[in-house]
């Protein structure tokens, strides 16, 4: 057992394997069977689907109200990634480091005990998708980091970035597109990418197909939609699937702790695993 009481309850889906340690497994409910190669997201949402809150400076903290429960699964899904992926505007409004223990201190040494036991580097390397170039100068989470950017973007990189992280040119057009990033982060050897959005990027991951399983933490409050255009944002900003486009999801586990629900859906991909 972690601290973390009352446990996480399994709703259904346990899976049969026995691949956490002793402590996280009792508090999460039984193993976590990852494919050894996948591209996974976290995500908290509130009840009416809103991820993240314009003006608020760390919005999914406004909306899980730094539930344990919650902090808990986030600190797992790092515990078990090569990779933690974000955009450079979660990085803007989160301080770091993107690791287990920063979101679960308590679980310190069962985090890295599961790391050690699979080989895994004493923490994910930390990832982030910049169109502008303009990543935070002086922040420590940026030690080691790979900035992902464009042609233009790479120009604007801050001198105590570059000295400190290293930044890869991915294309020259406006933006990135979803499936080159996974593409680079395979190519230097990451095989469990995790990604934690923010939603911006999470729209360009979803749209490339390249998302295969999305453990979405349902918070039990309602956000609102915001009284403009832009306030407000779900996992897809700015994108119209349906009706066209259908892109669906297989349940595959349901949880809870207390009010909180912790989903995992197996999405559909473009193929390429
Ligand atoms: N609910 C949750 O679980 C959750 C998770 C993460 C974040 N959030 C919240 O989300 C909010 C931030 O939202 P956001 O949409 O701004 O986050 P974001 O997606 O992390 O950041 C957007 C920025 O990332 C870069 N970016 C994203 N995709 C790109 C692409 N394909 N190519 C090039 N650059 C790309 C761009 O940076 P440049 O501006 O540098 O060009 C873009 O402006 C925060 O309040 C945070 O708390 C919530």
């Amino acid at each position: 057992m972690t601290d973390l009481e009352p446990p996480i309850e399994v709703l259904f889906g346990v899976p049969d394997i026995d691949d956490l340690p002793g402590a996280l497994a009792d508090t999460y409910g039984g193993g976590l069977a990852l494919p050894e190669a996948v591209v996974y997201a976290n995500f908290i949402s509130s009840i009416d689907g809103i991820v993240a809150i314009a003006g608020e400076r760390a919005s999914s903290s406004a909306i899980s109200g730094r539930d344990p429960g919650d902090r808990f699964v986030m600190a797992l899904l790092r515990a078990a990634a090569d990779v933690v992926l974000i955009g450079a505007g979660t990085f803007r409004r989160h301080r770091g480091p993107w690791t287990a223990s920063a979101s679960y201190p308590d679980a310190e040494a069962a985090f890295d005990e599961y790391r050690r036991s699979e080989g895994r580097a004493p923490i994910p390397r930390l990832a982030i998708v910049t169109a502008s170039g303009k990543v935070e100068e002086g922040r420590a989470a940026i030690d080691g980091a790979l900035v992902l950017t464009t042609e233009r973007g790479a120009a604007s990189v801050p001198a105590d970035v570059r000295a400190r992280a290293e930044v890869a040119v991915l294309g020259g057009g406006d933006r990135l597109v979803g499936s080159d990033v996974v593409d680079a982060l395979r190519a230097r050897g990451f095989r469990r990418i995790l990604t934690e959005g923010g939603p911006h990027l999470m729209k360009d991951l979803l749209v490339a197909r390249a998302v295969e399983q999305l453990f979405l933490s349902v918070s039990p409050v309602l956000a609102g939609g915001g009284e403009r255009a832009g306030d407000r944002s779900n996992l897809l900003p700015g994108v119209a699937f349906l009706p066209e486009q259908r892109l669906t999801g297989t349940l595959r586990s349901a949880r809870r702790r207390g009010s909180f629900l912790f989903l995992r859906y197996e999405l559909e991909t473009d193929g390429a695993g």
